[in-house]
C-alpha cells in the first residue's frame, strides 16, 4: 500500500517535472522566434528558411541544444551577414552557455538581459556594429570564461564587475570607443586571464600595478589609448607574457629594468609615448 502511493507519487512528480521542463523549452522557442523577428536584414535567407514555426527548434541552422533536455545550450550566428538588434528576449535562454553573434551587422544595444544566462561561458560579439555601454549585468555572469566585444561602436567604461569574474580566460574590448580608466585592483580576482585586449580606445589614467598579478597573462594590449604616467615596474612579473603591446599612447619615465625579465617575450611594442632614459 505505502510503496503504491509513494510510486504513485514519483510518478506525478515525474510527470511534473517534465511539463515544467516542456514549457521551458517552448520559452526557448519563443525567445528564438523574438530574436528572429529584430533580424532585418538576411541576405542569404538562412533564418527565414530555416528557422521555421512547427520544425523542432533544436534542429535549426546555428543552434545546438542539451542531450538530456531540449534547451539552448549555444547559440551560433557568425558570419552570416545577419543584420539588426538583438532582442532582450535572449535572456530567457536560461540554459545557454555559449553566444556567438561575431561578424554580422548587428546594431544597437547590448540587452542587459544577457546578465540573466548564469551559465554563460563563452560571448563573442566582436565585428559588429554595436552601441551603447556594456551591459553592468555581466558581472553576474560567474562563468563566463571568455568575452570578445571589439570592433563595434561601444562607449563608456568597461563595468568593474567584469573583472571580478574569476573564470575568465580570453577577453577583448579592443577598437570600440571605451573611456574611462582601469580599476587600480583589476587583477586582485583574475587567476586565469590569459588576454587582454584594450587596444584602440580612449581609456586613460596609470596602468595598475596589480596587473602584476594576473599572472597567466599571455598577452596585454593597451596600444593606442589615452594611458599615462609610467610602465609599473610588477609587469616585469609576468612570466608568461609573449606580447605587450603599449604603443601610441602618453606614458613617460624610465623603461623599468624589470620588462628585462619577461624571458617569455616574443612581440614587444612601446612606440609613440614620451618614454626618456636609457
Ligand atoms: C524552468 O525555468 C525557470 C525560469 O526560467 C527555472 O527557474 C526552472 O528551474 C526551470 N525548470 C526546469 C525543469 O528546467
Ligand atoms: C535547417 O538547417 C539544418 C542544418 O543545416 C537542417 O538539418 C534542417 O533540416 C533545416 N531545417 C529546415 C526546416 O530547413
Ligand atoms: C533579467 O534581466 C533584466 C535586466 O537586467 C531584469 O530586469 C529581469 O528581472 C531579469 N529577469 C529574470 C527572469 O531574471
Ligand atoms: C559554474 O561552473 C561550475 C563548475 O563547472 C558549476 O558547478 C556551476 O553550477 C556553474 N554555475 C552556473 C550558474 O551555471
Ligand atoms: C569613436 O568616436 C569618434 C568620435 O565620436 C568617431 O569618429 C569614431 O568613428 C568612433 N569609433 C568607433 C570605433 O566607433
Ligand atoms: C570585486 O568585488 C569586491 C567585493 O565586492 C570589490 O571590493 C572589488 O573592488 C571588486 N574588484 C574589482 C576589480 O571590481
Ligand atoms: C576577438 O576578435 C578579434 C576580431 O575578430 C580577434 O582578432 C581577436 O583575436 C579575438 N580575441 C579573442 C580574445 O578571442
Ligand atoms: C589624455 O590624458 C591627458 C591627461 O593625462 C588629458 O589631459 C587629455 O585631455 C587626454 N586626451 C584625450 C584625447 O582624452
Ligand atoms: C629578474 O629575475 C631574477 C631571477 O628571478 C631576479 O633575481 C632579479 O632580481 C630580477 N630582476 C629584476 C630587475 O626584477
Amino acid at each position: 500500500m505505502g510503496h503504491n502511493v509513494i510510486f504513485m507519487l514519483s510518478a506525478m512528480v515525474y510527470l511534473l517535472i517534465n511539463i515544467v521542463t516542456s514549457l521551458n523549452s517552448s520559452t526557448d522557442e519563443y525567445a528564438l522566434l523574438a530574436f528572429k523577428s529584430q533580424i532585418t536584414s538576411d541576405p542569404n535567407k538562412i533564418l527565414a528558411k530555416n528557422w521555421s514555426q512547427g520544425t523542432l527548434f533544436c534542429n535549426w541552422i546555428g543552434i545546438t541544444c542539451g542531450r538530456r533536455h531540449q534547451r539552448v545550450r549555444e547559440l551560433n550566428l557568425a558570419d552570416m551577414g545577419l543584420g539588426g538588434t538583438i532582442a532582450k528576449e535572449i535572456g530567457e535562454l536560461s540554459y545557454l552557455r555559449s553566444l556567438i553573434i561575431s561578424n554580422n551587422n548587428f546594431h544597437g544595444f547590448i540587452p542587459n538581459e544577457i546578465g540573466n544566462l548564469s551559465q554563460l561561458q563563452e560571448i563573442e560579439m566582436q565585428q559588429n556594429e554595436l552601441t551603447g555601454s556594456i551591459p553592468p549585468t555581466f558581472e553576474f555572469l560567474e562563468n563566463l570564461s571568455k568575452l570578445n566585444i571589439s570592433h563595434n561602436g561601444l562607449t563608456g567604461n568597461i563595468p568593474n564587475g567584469i573583472f571580478n569574474l574569476t573564470s575568465l580566460i580570453e577577453t577583448s574590448f579592443g577598437s570600440n570607443n571605451l573611456s574611462g580608466s582601469l580599476p587600480m585592483d583589476i587583477c586582485f580576482n583574475l587567476p586565469k586571464l590569459e588576454t587582454l585586449r584594450i587596444s584602440a580606445n580612449q581609456m586613460g589614467g596609470d596602468i595598475p600595478p596589480s596587473l602584476g598579478a594576473c599572472m597567466n597573462l599571455k598577452l596585454l594590449s593597451l596600444s593606442y589609448n589615452n594611458f599615462s604616467g609610467s610602465i609599473p615596474m610588477e609587469i616585469g612579473k609576468l612570466s608568461k607574457l609573449q606580447v605587450l603591446y603599449l604603443g601610441a599612447n602618453n606614458l613617460i619615465g624610465n623603461i623599468p629594468n624589470e620588462i628585462g625579465n619577461l624571458s617569455a617575450l616574443v612581440y614587444l611594442d612601446f612606440g609613440h609615448n614620451g618614454f626618456n632614459g636609457t
